[in-house]
């Protein structure tokens, strides 16, 4: 038996036992003639002690421990003389008898401690250490226990889980794709899943009723800090189910999750609002509403008073920033270069300052009077002592532009409390997004989403006014600016998929060729169904308080995609190119 008991486990009432304990050195210090060693494993830390009476051996064993030696020890547990009240096993430590050294260590490249000296690149190189730190490892049992939870929950529920392949054909989710060629197959490849979706539609076609996966999905999209080329979802598909029945069952397994994890109450029930409410009043697809300063369209205000900029514009939008007429023009002039960052893309900035005194001051009033100003700025909901800062353009960009502003200001102004968590549904998606360079419709979520039976006239009309009304049975699961799911009710339909091809601009065979296995299967009786997919590492993130994911994933990739620790993606020799029937054209092979 290699330990007695781990290095979080021992406590003042196991005061005269005998011990055995294994871990890593943390750290050794002398003081007087004793050692202290700081003993870590994944449970915690426990204090050793030899004492100067020790046998010349004993002494000579700990004097020769090193950084991250991993060590077998035995001895007996006794009382500190000075206690630290911050380690669960404070009170005691335990009086070495023997020292074995289980395997020798090089000197970590960084200290392994809660804050480490390490930059993120090496802590990258060598994610082994960085996993034994503390923060990373409550960052992993945070997940494993939000897993756990998952699955509990949709057990109760009659979920069943299982597995679908990774080798398969391409998915209809929108990012690159990643591919693997076939050996057995030379020139063909098969897609890495951006998702299980048309194998989740397939089992319900197989009349498995409720299904769930835990699943790695893939996607070769831009990284950011809440997404990995690799990425996990919780995958989910309902049978005989409306958009309502979907909606409960995922609030309830969210709310067990933030109750049983966290501890928190979250709203019952989660408010929904349509995603034009959201476009108008945010700016934004996924809404952070722990806030205001909500956006508020101005152009009936500005227009035909001579100012040329507003006047040529089809919409001019503004949000109110509560006390911040006192802003000085410098703060406003580097607001007003922020804008004009190429991320955010404003042209410029004006703004309307109601003065506490009552006075009106704006960058634009040589055009406007004091009241004219004065009503813009109430409309867009200010009072005095509020600044209003307004941007004019194409409806949908300057209302996102003005919600990346808001967020900004959120920031800043610390409006984003963290502690607070604002689940929202956003619902009511339109089922279409003109695709302006390609010319031509693309599905906002994916081409099997239904649209609403409602809108069915639209969806069979020629106009592309009427199709772009078009709202989809899709949803999205938002929390505090982050979207962390979103699915929709499927079609079941043939001909109601047929028409949605029909749009997307694909052919027959071009449908067959890509989703023929899908199609086929639903000549065979399919269910009505719909389901969706949360994204558990953001889920994670969410749950621990931080921005990115990459701390609640074992192994993440860099910025760029890589492995760092192991060196992927690398050249493959010459053999392998050759048996796969593949030549690499550029760049020359490292
Ligand atoms: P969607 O594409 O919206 O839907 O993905 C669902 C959720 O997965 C998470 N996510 C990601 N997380 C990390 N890195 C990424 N690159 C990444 N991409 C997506 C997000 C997102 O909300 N098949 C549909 C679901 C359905 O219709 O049932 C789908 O995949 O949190």
């Amino acid at each position: 038996m290699y330990r007695t008991h781990t290095c979080g486990e021992l406590r003042i009432g196991n005061k005269g036992q005998q011990v055995t304990l294994a871990g890593w050195v943390q750290r050794t210090r002398k003081l007087g003639g004793m050692t202290f060693i700081d003993l870590r494993d994944r449970y915690g830390v426990t204090q050793l002690v030899v004492e100067s009476s020790a046998s010349p051996e004993l002494i000579g064993a700990a004097a020769s421990l090193g950084r991250e030696y991993v060590v077998q020890v035995e001895g007996e547990v006794v009382e500190r003389q000075s206690k630290n009240a911050k380690m669960p096993t404070g009170d005691i430590e335990i009086r070495l008898s023997e020292i074995k050294i289980l395997n020798k260590a090089d000197v970590p490249p960084f200290t392994i401690e809660d804050d480490t000296d390490g930059g993120e690149e090496i802590r990258a190189k060598y994610r082994y250490l960085d996993l034994r730190r503390n923060p990373l490892q409550e960052a992993l049992r945070l997940r494993h226990r939000i897993c756990l939870e998952i699955r509990n929950y949709l057990d109760g529920q009659d979920f069943m889980e299982i597995e679908t392949p990774y080798l398969i054909k391409s998915t209809p989710e929108g990012a690159r794709d990643f591919v693997v060629p076939s050996r057995t197959n030379p020139g063909q490849f098969y897609a890495l899943p951006q998702s299980p979706q048309t194998f989740k539609q397939i089992l319900m076609v197989a009349g498995y009723d409720r299904y769930f996966q835990i699943v790695r999905c893939f996607r070769d999209e831009d990284l950011r800090a809440d997404r990995q080329p690799e990425f996990t979802q919780i995958d989910c598909e309902m049978s005989f189910v409306e958009q309502e029945d979907v909606l409960r069952t995922f609030e309830g397994m969210m709310r067990t999750l933030f109750k049983n994890v966290l501890g928190v109450d979250i709203p019952n029930p989660i408010p929904r609002m349509s995603w034009y409410d959201a476009m108008d009043r945010y700016g934004s697809d996924k809404p952070d509403i722990r806030f205001g300063m909500t956006i508020h369209e101005v152009t009936a205000e500005v227009q035909g008073h001579g100012f040329s900029v507003f006047d040529n514009e089809p919409y001019v939008g503004a949000i109110a920033v509560k006390g911040a007429a006192s802003w000085s023009r410098k703060q406003i002039d580097e607001l007003t270069e922020w804008v004009k960052r190429p991320q955010v893309g404003a042209k410029g900035l004006v703004y309307i300052k109601l003065n506490e005194d009552g006075s009106v001051k704006s960058s634009v009033d040589k055009f406007y009077s004091p009241e004219q100003l004065r009503k813009t700025a109430e409309a867009a909901g200010a009072a005095d002592g509020d600044l209003t800062l307004i941007l004019c353009g194409e409806k949908r960009k300057t209302q996102t532009r003005l919600g990346v502003l808001r967020m900004e200001l959120g920031n800043r102004l610390g409006l984003r409390n963290p502690k607070e968590f604002a689940p929202l549904w956003v619902v009511d998606f339109p089922l279409f997004e003109w695709n302006d360079e390609e010319n031509r419709w693309n599905a906002m979520h994916h081409p099997f989403t239904a649209p609403k039976p409602e809108h069915l006239g639209f969806y069979y009309s020629d106009d592309k006014e009427d199709i772009a009304k078009v709202c989809a049975n899709a949803y999205d699961f938002v929390l505090n600016g982050t979207e962390l799911g979103g699915g929709s009710i499927r079609i079941h339909e043939a001909k109601v998929q047929q028409r949605m091809f029909e749009i997307l601009g694909f052919s027959e065979e071009e449908a067959m060729y890509r989703f023929g296995f899908l199609i086929n299967a639903f000549k065979f009786g399919a269910p009505p169904h719909g389901g969706l997919a949360f994204g558990l590492d953001r889920v994670c993130a969410l749950f621990g308080g931080k921005d990115s994911i990459r701390d609640y994933i074992a192994f993440p990739k860099n910025n760029q995609g890589r492995d760092i620790m192991a060196d992927a993606p690398s050249a493959i020799d010459d053999a392998q190119l050759e048996e796969l029937r593949i030549s690499v054209m550029q760049p020359e092979r490292k």
